[in-house]
């Protein structure tokens, strides 16, 4: 069976900047509180109008990744694309990127609903295509317009001050079989992928829905209603996301044979520096082997781990050859890792 490897990574992330104390005007909340509980200092929103869009800044970001591979779209065989936060209600953006990339190279475009797990699970997917000879290129893309979602009030402070907006991109191509040098080595080791449904509503959006439609929204035309906007039960979040995580590094870890000391860069979904912290602690990890760039971003749901990955190796802190461990817990609950031989 064959093995894939990341070819190449890009991102892109919106100009406009969004200070804790820019929130602050519009609900109540301040810099010390949002950096105290979160880590975040600013993140990016897109300017409505202006032309960043969910699948155009998926495309910007993969533009880079493509050049990045040194391949063209024109070559690739399939597109993933995750996000919550699709342009249309359907169809995804999958289609849309399908599109700006090479209209008439009519490849399969899947679109991926596993929110902040939503990567790790697309990179999964782009694995399992490769290893099966399916296919031998694939671009897969996380990107999020958070912005245009939120409660931008005090009664949504608690959720609004965490989500950012961006895309990032890698394509996922046949790791080569001979292991003479380092790159020879390079493979995605393995993914393991877990939900828990009993959890949907402590992480969600819950309208428009099969139970509250357009017409119903229309009719009612309330604009008490919360529920378009997202709900998070912050607490209860935080203390499943550090169980989760740690027990899927754990994962990855021991089915590869693989001791925590021996990772080269972990890049955590960038949920909440707390949390990213207490798993570092966890782990017994270095600060050098732990990529977090919350601060400037915030949660960037779909888009945050390539982002962070892709920014790591423009810091050159991955090397051919290195341990990478990428993980990811979120809204579902659902959570995932990857062990990459980078
Ligand atoms: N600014 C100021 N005060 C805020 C606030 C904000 N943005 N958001 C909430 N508060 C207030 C609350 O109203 C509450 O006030 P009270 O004590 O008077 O009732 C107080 O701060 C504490 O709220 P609480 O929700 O208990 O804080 P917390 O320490 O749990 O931190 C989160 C809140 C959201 C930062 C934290 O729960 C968290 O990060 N959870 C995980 C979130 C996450 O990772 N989500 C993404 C998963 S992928």
């Amino acid at each position: 069976m064959k093995s894939s490897m990341i070819l190449g990574v890009g991102h892109f992330v919106p100009d406009h900047v969004v200070t804790n104390n820019d929130l602050s005007q519009f609900m109540d909340t301040s810099h010390e509180w949002i950096v105290e509980r979160t880590g975040i200092e600013e993140r990016r929103h897109v300017v409505p109008g202006h032309g960043d869009t969910t699948a155009t800044m998926g495309y910007r970001a993969s533009l880079i990744a493509l050049n990045n591979a040194g391949i063209t779209a024109e070559e690739l065989d399939f597109i993933i694309f995750a996000t919550l936060s699709p342009d249309y209600y359907f169809p995804g953006p999958g289609v849309q990127l399908q599109e700006m990339l090479a209209p008439d190279h009519t490849i399969g475009a899947l679109d991926i609903r596993n929110q902040c797990s939503g990567f790790v699970y697309a990179l999964s997917v782009a694995d399992q295509f490769i290893r099966t000879g399916m296919y031998r290129r694939i671009l897969v893309v996380g990107s999020e317009v958070h912005s245009a979602g939120l409660d931008m009030t005090t009664r949504g402070r608690n959720v609004s001050v965490i989500f950012g907006d961006g895309a990032g991109a890698v394509v996922v191509g046949v790791a080569p079989q001979h292991t003479d040098n380092e790159l020879g080595k390079s493979k995605i080791l393995s993914t393991h992928l877990h939900s828990e449904g009993r959890h949907a509503r402590e992480l969600a959006v819950i309208s428009p829905s099969t139970q509250h439609w357009v017409s119903h929204i229309m009719n009612e035309n309330n604009p008490n209603d919360e529920s378009y906007y997202p709900y998070m039960n912050g607490n209860f979040v935080f203390k499943h996301a550090i169980n989760r995580f740690s027990e899927v590094i754990n994962e990855a870890l021991m089915a590869n044979g693989v001791q925590s000391s021996e990772l080269k860069l972990m890049i955590p979904h960038q949920a909440n520096l707390r949390i990213s912290q207490y798993i570092q602690q966890k782990m017994g990890l270095r600060d050098d082997q732990v990529f977090n760039n919350i601060m400037r971003y915030g949660n960037t749901t779909a888009a945050s781990i390539p982002i962070a990955l892709s920014e790591a190796v423009s810091e050159g802190r991955l090397q051919r050859g290195d341990l990478l461990m990428l993980a990811a817990f979120g809204s579902g609950f659902t959570w995932a890792s990857a062990l990459i031989r980078w």
